[in-house]
């Protein structure tokens, strides 16, 4: 059983950053130092836990007045496929919609713009590199 909870202490924030670390930086190669940035402090984070295990985080930000942006959005690797990165986002979505918020934006790696069309987001740039790899912009009126 699954458990999406949104971070309320420093202790599961750091949790947070261990499965950042795990994908994007021991996984997909990004500089841990571009991973883990100022925006930390602010953004609101998100953690998936099954039985004791933190296994997928995401975060979010308000950028400009009602428009947040979504990053850092991921499973670990042995739990992908079991629908838990949509979960996480409809969790993501329903706090934006708490907030006030009418937009959320985020910038897809190219591979995984399917992933969130399956959540109605569209792309809205040509493709463009960041941290190295592929990603195009996206948002999804809320
Ligand atoms: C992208 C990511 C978060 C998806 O998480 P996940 O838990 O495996 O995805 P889900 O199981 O919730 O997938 C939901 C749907 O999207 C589809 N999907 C997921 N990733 C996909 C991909 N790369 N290509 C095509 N479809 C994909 C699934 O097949 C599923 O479709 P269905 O509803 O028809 O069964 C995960 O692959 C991941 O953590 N990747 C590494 C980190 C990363 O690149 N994050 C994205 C940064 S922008």
């Amino acid at each position: 059983m699954q458990i999406v909870k949104l971070v309320t202490t420093e202790e599961e924030k750091k949790l947070a950053f261990q499965v950042r670390l795990k994908v994007f930086v021991e996984e997909q190669g990004v500089p841990e130092h571009i991973e883990l940035d100022e925006h930390d402090q602010t953004a609101a984070h998100f953690i998936v836990q099954e039985d004791n295990q933190i296994i997928a985080a995401a975060r979010v930000r308000e950028i400009e007045e009602g428009v947040a942006k979504v990053e850092r959005v991921c499973v670990l690797k042995e739990h992908r496929g079991k629908h838990l990165g949509i979960l996480i986002m409809k969790h993501v979505e329903q706090y934006a919609k708490e907030q006030g918020w009418h937009k959320l934006k985020l910038h897809a790696q190219s591979y995984a713009i399917p992933f969130y069309e399956k959540l109605d987001y569209v792309v809205t740039s040509p493709e463009f590199l960041d941290a190295y790899i592929p990603h195009r912009a996206m948002e999804k009126n809320i």
